[in-house]
């Protein structure tokens, strides 16, 4: 059997310090239930990813990708019953079920278990069963947490590499009693003695993803794919994170961190909440179209960020790696991206060249005149098919990027200018509004709506409410998330960032982006950076406040005077429209909404029915109202 490469270790052979009792008796516990042939403690060493990589290939769960093209990298695909997250399969076990909320699954946590632990008995079996301390966060750093994840999977311990720091330097610092999240994965694939094992191994029948708050735990069944089975990300940094950060005054978030540089050298850090496959790690990686500017990327997709003595918001990654969406990423759409994962990665459910590099939709213009596409088969630029999922992904180390900011693994984090909220809306909303003070902030983050990706399984398209784009990932009531933040927003001495709503997605009649996006939504960043230093203009409007055309840089910029009136303009009408909408969201809140987010609601209505006169026509915002051009 290939799994032989590597010999059963002790805890005491993979740490020199003091065991830690409470970890090993885990451990233990979970190797009587899961009854794996052998038990692996990960080190986090070159030669431990490498023998991942080779148990991968011999097994035909990946292809090594050619050296030339793509050293050290390899090429995975996995079944099509495992492509994305199962949001609907994921679950919050809280005590009850007002605590996990209406937004969230929610089981009893004892009657969970009771059904797991039926379902993990054996489940390891002809599997080894690796034990992986991560830590997400610069190891040491105060804003920084350990977790360690008991998986069967090597793809996942391959992943947990490039994802988290993980090994002996984090059971170093967990010593002998120190507190960690327990993550609990099984593939749910036991394997009868001399059974062929599946080049994908998972579970096609039971998924599920639970998360038990008061304990900190997650135990996660029968998926081997991203965010369902390396728990280090969605599972440990959003959903078990966000409730450490309630009790304790802190904010885990599904945003990246930027750090925007003027030509005079002065930065200022930016962090942005946007649903799945909305462009996060684009924006984190932007190059700007407007000379002298300059973005280096602090993380892509968690921010966790903690008060610091002065009042400030300072931001960590959590993470080590970049788990990025691969179709429609190029060198025109995200160069820092391409060039970051031209070695060292792990690329899953693309498509595959002859020579054997990978490609996905939107990679280049010209499309290769042969491939075999995710699903194995023969493809060519006549298919009828996309050759890639369009969840296809990309697993690549984050220090490989060009434009990584030196600090980005200060262990004290960096301080905190602007938050960006945003989604994928074709009308109504503008490009970018500034939220008038924190708690109005607070509503533009809770009214966060997007079409959906294929980021997860489900409708690709649909409209739904995404607050702060932790729809999936909150792990508690989301009304007191929601109350949550307000206050976070009065805490005595706070310096808070500026809040602003931004809308990339805005769409013509025919379908056609009005706004060209990537690198150009540098000149919307311009804007914020001078607005936090006071220097850039807006008008108050009804939704917040607003730049004009004029105050927007848009020199070198091809757009049209009248789209620009679109991008900035209030559309009264559609957002009349809105107001019964967010009723309704906010509604299934119940006692838990807080009164500040029912009051700005109002307010927002009140000024909306303000803004038009007795006449009917618009007032002064702008000139995309409909009523205004009746
Ligand atoms: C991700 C996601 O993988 O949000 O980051 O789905
Ligand atoms: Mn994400």
């Amino acid at each position: 059997m290939a799994t032989h490469i590597l010999e059963t270790e002790t805890m005491s052979d993979a740490t020199n310090g003091e065991k830690h009792k409470t970890l090993l008796a885990w451990v233990e516990d979970v190797a009587q239930l899961c009854r794996p042939d052998r038990v692996y403690w990960c080190d986090g060493s070159d030669e431990e990813y490498q023998a991942m990589v080779r148990l991968m290939i011999l097994a035909g769960t990946a292809i090594p990708l050619n050296e030339e093209k793509r050293p050290n990298s390899i090429y995975v695909r996995s079944s099509p019953a495992d492509v994305a997250r199962v949001e609907e399969r994921t679950f919050i076990c809280a005590r009850t079920k007002e605590e996990a909320g209406p937004t969230n699954n929610w089981e009893d946590p004892a009657k969970m278990k009771a059904l797991l632990e039926k379902l993990y008995a054996g489940s390891m079996a002809g599997r080894t069963m690796y034990v992986i301390p991560y830590s997400m966060g610069p190891i040491g750093s105060p804003i920084a947490n350990i977790g360690v994840e008991i998986s069967d999977s090597p793809y996942v311990v391959a992943n947990m590499h490039i994802m988290a720091r993980v090994g002996t330097r984090v059971l170093d610092v967990l010593g002998s009693n120190g507190e960690f999240v327990r993550g609990l994965h099984s593939l749910g694939a036991p394997l009868a003695p001399n059974e062929q094992d599946a080049a994908w191994p998972n579970n096609a029948d039971e998924k599920y993803i639970c998360h038990f708050p008061e304990t900190r735990e997650i135990w996660s069944y029968g998926s081997g794919y991203g965010g369902n089975a390396l728990l280090g990300k969605k599972c440990h940094a959003l959903r078990i994170a966000s409730v450490q950060a309630r009790d304790e005054g802190w904010l885990a978030e599904h945003m990246l961190i930027l750090k925007l540089i003027n030509p005079a050298g002065e930065a200022k850090y930016i962090t942005g909440a946007f649903p799945s496959a909305c462009g996060k790690t684009n924006l984190a990686m932007l190059i700007p179209t407007i000379p002298g500017w300059k973005v280096e990327t602090v993380g892509d997709d968690i921010a966790w960020m903690k008060f610091g003595a002065d009042g400030r918001l300072y931001a960590i990654n959590p993470e080590y790696g970049f788990f990025g969406v691969a179709p429609g990423t190029s060198m025109k759409s995200n160069k820092n991206a391409m060039l970051t994962a031209t070695k060292n990665s792990i690329f899953t459910n693309c498509a595959i060249t002859p020579d054997r590099d990978v490609w996905w939709e939107g990679m280049t213009d010209e499309k290769p005149a042969e491939l075999l596409d995710w699903l194995r088969r023969p493809w060519t630029p006549h298919s009828m098919h996309k050759a890639a999922h369009p969840n296809a992904r990309f697993t690549t180390p984050a220090r490989q990027c060009p434009v990584i900011a030196p600090e980005w693994e200060d262990p004290r984090g960096v301080p905190i200018d602007a938050i960006l909220f945003g989604g994928r809306r074709a009308g109504v909303v503008p490009l970018v509004t500034e939220a008038f003070n924190w708690q109005h902030g607070t509503f533009l983050g809770a009214t966060a709506s997007s079409e959906t990706t294929a980021a997860a399984s489900g409708q690709v398209g649909q409209l739904r409410r995404d607050p702060m784009a932790m729809l999936p990932f909150c792990g508690y009531n989301m009304g007191d998330y929601f109350a949550h933040y307000l206050k976070i927003g009065e805490r005595e001495g706070a310096k808070l960032p500026k809040i602003y709503y931004v809308n990339w997605f805005r769409t013509d009649d025919n379908g056609k982006f009005l706004w060209p996006g990537y690198g150009e939504n540098s000149r919307v960043l311009k804007w914020v950076f001078e607005r936090c230093d006071g220097t850039a203009h807006a008008i108050e409007t009804p939704i917040g406040m607003l730049p004009q055309p004029a105050d927007i840089d848009t020199k070198g910029l091809d757009i049209r005077e009248e789209d620009l009136w679109t991008l900035l303009g209030i559309d009264v009408d559609g957002w009349l429209e809105e107001i019964p909408l967010i009723r309704d969201h906010f509604d299934k809140f119940g006692s838990h909404l807080p009164e500040g987010l029912s009051r700005e609601l109002e307010e927002l209505d009140h000024r909306l029915r303000q803004s038009i006169t007795r006449t009917g026509k618009m007032s002064r915002f702008g000139k995309v109202s409909k009523l205004g051009q009746k």
